[in-house]
């Protein structure tokens, strides 16, 4: 690991975006704030103390009285997004003549298994010059994987990242090619929206910022349901009683704090007032980041990680008074690939009954129903999320499916040649 460091030392340092740059700022304070939740104290009241390790209970402990969401819920993306470093939760391969990354030939980064762990090792003609431990693994894998090692209490992005659509290990979107650099550090922004809690241990402002080393993985049950260990305590103790304490359900929420949760981390880049960490559900997004109360340009907004930003542009959600995430998404259930399902769920709203079934519905025959979702939420590049694989000179980007429901003419001719035949 001190090469790290010795490394780090001779380079200069470049100043990169994130691998999810998420770019413009959005989020509309429109909608009224109907009810505050009585269970939860908001962010503004002081009364609360702050967020804190010794808080939280973990989901294994859950599973016990909540078995069928436990049981679900660990098959999510959610759940999935942050994971130690073990070689069973790395979608890229280890084997020989399979764990390498060549920037040039006489520049390689090879994937090793080592005695104290899994590494990435940068050579120079053939001498090794620096390695760093794979860590923590960062995403489900749906559409790639970037992996973090740490460095005293500092945590730095590895260099080679795993790109699901190619099957290969890539170059981390925004490194440079040249030179190969292990320096990039992972800010708690990073974490915040996905993990549900690490400790910055680092004094504001210090940078790169330090982190404790003890860390609750993923988007667990207690990043949606709030901080839990006192319910669990509660109801333990109390196994007669049949309304839960001490624990936030969103099914009482505002439109409005529904939809902050999930903006917390579906919302785009925002400027940050304070850590995000403290945001328990419920709260308003306004007192942790400054939010854009103008509905943002689609043109201008990425794909990738602002689902808000784009499904407020639309006019489902526009006229519709109550569609919020949850209308499409059950936030226990991976239902990734289930395009039948969702079109289920669009015709709830999209109907003979209700005269706003789709225009093209005679044209195109009884199958147009299992499908709404390739012609109206088409998949598309996103600009931010894009990797260089070996050998290619421009990078390839990842396809994510735009919150923006419209219709797109191109998207209907591209995706199904020959209307009216689909599926
Ligand atoms: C010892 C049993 C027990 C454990 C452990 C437990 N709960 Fe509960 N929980 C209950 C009971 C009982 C209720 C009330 C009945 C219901 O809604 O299922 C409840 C209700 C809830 C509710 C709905 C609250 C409402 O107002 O409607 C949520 C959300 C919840 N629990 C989350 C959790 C989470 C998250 C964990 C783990 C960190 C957890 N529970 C662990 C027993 C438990
Ligand atoms: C603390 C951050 C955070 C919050 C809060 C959050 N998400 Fe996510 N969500 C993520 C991250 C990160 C991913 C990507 C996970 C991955 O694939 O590694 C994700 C992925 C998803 C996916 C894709 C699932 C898949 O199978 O690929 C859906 C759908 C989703 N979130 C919906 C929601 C909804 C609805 C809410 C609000 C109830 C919500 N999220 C709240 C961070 C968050
Ligand atoms: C504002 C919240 C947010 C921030 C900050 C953020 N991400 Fe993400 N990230 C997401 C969401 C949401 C998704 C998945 C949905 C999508 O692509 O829109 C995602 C997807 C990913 C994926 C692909 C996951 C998969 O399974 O395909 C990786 C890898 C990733 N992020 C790494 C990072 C790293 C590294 C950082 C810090 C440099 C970071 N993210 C910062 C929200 C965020
Ligand atoms: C991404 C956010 C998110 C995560 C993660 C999450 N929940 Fe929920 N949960 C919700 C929302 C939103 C609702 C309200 C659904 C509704 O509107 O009916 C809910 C509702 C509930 C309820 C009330 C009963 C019900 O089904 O409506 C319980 C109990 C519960 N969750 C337990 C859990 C447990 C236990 C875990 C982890 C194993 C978990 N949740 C993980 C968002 C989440
Ligand atoms: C909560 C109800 C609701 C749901 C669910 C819903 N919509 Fe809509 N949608 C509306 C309303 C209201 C409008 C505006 C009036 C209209 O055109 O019928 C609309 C408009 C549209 C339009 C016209 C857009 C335009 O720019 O002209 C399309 C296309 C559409 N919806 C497709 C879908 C698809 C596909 C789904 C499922 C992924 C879906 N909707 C889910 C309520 C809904
Ligand atoms: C009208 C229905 C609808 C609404 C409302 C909706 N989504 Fe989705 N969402 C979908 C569909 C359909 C998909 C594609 C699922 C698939 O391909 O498996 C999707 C996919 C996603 C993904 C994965 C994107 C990818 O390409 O990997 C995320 C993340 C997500 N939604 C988050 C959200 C969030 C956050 C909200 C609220 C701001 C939201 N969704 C509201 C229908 C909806
Ligand atoms: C093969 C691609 C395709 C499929 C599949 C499809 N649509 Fe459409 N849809 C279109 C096109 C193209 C239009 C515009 C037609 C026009 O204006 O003549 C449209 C129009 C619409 C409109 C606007 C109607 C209006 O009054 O302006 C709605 C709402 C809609 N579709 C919903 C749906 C729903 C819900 C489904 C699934 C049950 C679906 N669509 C399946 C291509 C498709």
């Amino acid at each position: 690991m001190n090469q790290i460091a010795k490394y780090r030392r001779c380079i200069t340092t470049v100043s990169l975006i994130g691998f999810c740059i998420l770019l413009f700022a959005q989020c509309v304070n429109r909608e009224n704030d109907k009810k505050a939740n009585d269970k939860v104290a908001s962010s503004t009241d002081s009364t609360r103390d702050p967020v804190d390790l010794a808080q939280f209970a973990g989901s294994a402990s859950c599973a016990g009285c909540h078995k069928n969401i436990y049981d679900s819920h660990i098959h999510t993306a959610h759940y999935l997004t942050t994971r130690p470093a073990l070689e069973k939760y790395i979608k890229g391969s280890f084997e020989k003549g399979k764990n390498r990354y060549a920037y040039d030939s006489g520049r390689v980064v090879v994937m090793e298994k080592r005695d104290s762990g899994l590494y990435q090792v940068g050579y120079y003609q053939g001498t090794e010059k620096v390695a760093g431990r794979f860590d923590i693994v960062v995403g489900s894998g749906s559409k790639g994987q970037t992996y973090i090692t740490r460095f005293h209490q500092q945590l730095y992005q590895l260099p080679v990242s795993y790109f699901t659509a190619a099957g290969s290990w890539a170059n981390s979107p925004l490194y440079p090619t040249y030179p190969v650099l292990f320096n990039r550090p992972i800010t708690s922004r990073c974490l915040e929206c996905h993990s549900t809690f690490v400790k910055v241990v680092s004094a504001p402002g210090i940078e790169p910022e330090e982190f404790d080393s003890q860390m609750i993985y993923g988007i667990d049950c207690e990043r949606c349901h709030g901080p839990a260990a006192r319910h669990v305590a509660f109801q333990s103790r109390n196994p007669k009683e049949t309304t839960g304490k001490y624990i936030i359900n969103p099914a009482s929420f505002s439109r409005k704090q529904r939809l902050d949760l999930c903006a917390l981390c579906h919302g785009g880049r925002m400027q940050k007032t304070k850590p995000s960490f403290g945001f328990v559900a419920g709260d308003k997004l306004a007192d942790y980041f400054m939010v854009d109360t103008v509905r943002p340009d689609p043109e201008q907004v990425d794909v990738h990680g602002n689902q808000y930003g784009l499904l407020r542009s639309s006019k489902c959600f526009m006229m519709s008074p109550d569609m919020t995430c949850n209308t499409c998404h059950n936030p226990h259930e991976n239902e990734r690939g289930n395009i039948a399902l969702f079109s289920s769920r669009c015709i709830t709203c999209h109907n003979k009954e209700h005269n706003s079934f789709c225009k093209i519905s005679g044209r195109a025959g009884p199958s147009l129903v299992k499908n709404c979702i390739d012609c109206h939420m088409p998949l598309q590049p996103s600009k931010s999320i894009t990797e260089l694989l070996p050998g290619d000179t421009k990078p390839t980007a990842a396809l994510i499916r735009s919150h923006l429901i419209a219709i797109y003419p191109d998207e209907t001719i591209h995706q199904k040649p020959g209307l009216p035949k689909i599926h």
